[in-house]
């Protein structure tokens, strides 16, 4: 595909279905109800689409003098209508169903990612920010892959049998609508383009008022007592002006393409109507036929407008599984198999260990033996580097060189989790969880009890 305009144009249509892609694994255990939701789609339209077929048969009919069609095409048409209200009901609690299903089984991804994370991953990151992609980002997410099961997939089964049911009637308005497609398809896509950047702002500037939010209701106690209210209160309300001005120029570039669309859309149906009518009134074509011509494509033009608004739609939502991709699809820490590990007991030794952050050298070349039942004290000035070595032993952080063994073996050929069963440390910080006293003292000793 050499053609840059082409392409330019089909990548972010295509683009339309990451979040579907993107949900795919996780959805992939409801394979029937997924089919039969798509079936629901392709149903829902088809029978919409015979009504203006029954109406030009009704005028058709009435023309020639057969009245009592009427009643036969009016019980027809109730008919199309019936079917297509009892397939809606399965379309939308069935796109429900699996949106929810996906967004559940995302969550629990999610945190088990989250808590997988090597601890460096967190110093790249803030609290607020990590917050949003579990949270707003995944609903995001959930709301776009929901329309794309009840309104986008059964938009696009609707325009290609609109298409054909068109071309039996008239080939000449099938063409017109085939030529506006791209135009109405494009007209949403330019309008996309101008707000993905906003969007990614929007959400970056959403999880930093959330971080502060939070740092001033965890510290508040240091914030209130050296009386920096003021300097906090500045911090959020800069912020919340910031989301506040990405969200009003979201709104003008919506404002301006949301009525350019109809706009659009009504001069294309317009200009179809005139030359398409008399084109094919000259070529001979029923009454009945006409009406229902232009009824089907008058049906058609704001679906295809709407697939347009999808790929506007679809590019917050990319932008959001970009966010969550960051989280769940970068490195863990890892890990050696845990089955059959026999954990032995016996001295810790560091040996030449040296430990850089940040380009510093906090441990250089530390080499030490703690026999079983010995007590050793490690003192030193604050920031010399006491929790860093601790840190070691727990692998929180590895060591850029040098060993560390217990019992003669590298602590990184014992599984992490047997590992951290097995040491045991008190830290500086306290972290309590939300529970009683008792259940945070018994904290991971619940099944051994
Ligand atoms: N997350 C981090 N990123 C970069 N540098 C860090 C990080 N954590 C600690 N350091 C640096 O590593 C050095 C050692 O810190 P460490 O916490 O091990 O010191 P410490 O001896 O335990 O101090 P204290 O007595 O205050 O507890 C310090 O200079 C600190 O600035
Ligand atoms: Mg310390």
């Amino acid at each position: 595909m050499r053609n840059t305009p082409i392409k330019k144009f089909l990548i972010p249509v295509l683009g339309v279905f990451e979040p579907l892609t993107f949900s795919m694994p996780f959805i992939r255990e409801k394979k029937g109800l997924i089919s039969l939701v798509i079936i629901a789609g392709l149903v829902s339209n088809l029978s919409l689409l015979f009504v203006p077929i029954f109406i030009g048969d009704s005028v058709s009919a009435l023309q020639q003098g057969h009245a009592r069609y009427i009643i036969r095409y009016s019980l027809l048409i109730l008919l199309a209508y019936s079917i297509s209200a009892a397939v809606s009901f399965a379309l939308n609690y069935g796109s429900q169903y699996i949106s929810q299903l996906y967004a559940m089984n995302l969550r629990k991804v999610f945190i088990l990612h989250l808590l997988g994370k090597r601890f460096l991953f967190f110093e790249s990151q803030t609290s607020g920010d990590l917050l949003s992609r579990g949270t707003m980002d995944i609903e995001a997410t959930r709301n776009f892959i929901m329309n794309t099961f009840s309104s986008l997939i059964p938009t696009i089964f609707l325009i290609g049998e609109g298409l054909v049911l068109l071309y039996q009637v008239s080939p000449f308005y099938s063409l017109l609508l085939a030529l506006a497609t791209p135009v109405l398809v494009m007209l949403g896509m330019r309008s996309s383009r101008k707000q993905r950047t906003v969007w990614r702002m929007i959400r970056k500037t959403y999880g930093r008022m959330g971080e502060i939010l939070q740092e001033n209701i965890v510290g508040q106690r240091v914030i209130r007592g050296i009386d920096a209210e003021g300097k906090e209160i500045a911090k959020y309300s800069m912020e919340t002006q910031r989301y506040y001005d990405e969200n009003l120029t979201v709104g003008r570039i919506r404002g301006l393409y949301n009525n350019l669309m109809p706009l659009t859309v009504a001069s294309i149906s317009s200009a179809a109507l005139a030359v398409g009518g008399y084109i094919d009134l000259i070529r001979g074509i029923s009454v009945g036929g006409l009406v229902s011509a232009v009824t089907i494509f008058s049906m058609l033009t704001n679906p295809v407008s709407f697939l347009g608004r999808m790929v506007v739609f679809s590019e917050n939502s990319r932008a959001a599984i970009q966010r969550i991709k960051d989280v769940i699809s970068t490195e863990n820490e890892e890990d050696v198999n845990s089955g059959g590990f026999n954990f032995q007991k016996g001295p810790l030794e560091f040996s030449r260990v040296t430990f850089s952050r940040g380009g510093r050298t906090i441990l250089s070349n530390v080499s030490f033996r703690a026999e079983p039942g010995d007590f050793i004290g490690i003192t030193g000035k604050t920031g010399s580097g006491k929790s860093s070595l601790v840190n070691l032993i727990m692998r929180y952080y590895d060591p850029d060189s040098g060993k560390i063994t217990i019992a003669g073996k590298e602590i990184h050929e014992i599984p992490i989790s047997i590992l951290r069963r097995n040491v045991a440390i008190v830290p500086q910080e306290i972290n309590l969880l939300s529970g009683t006293i008792k259940e945070n003292i018994l904290f991971g000793l619940e099944s051994s009890l």
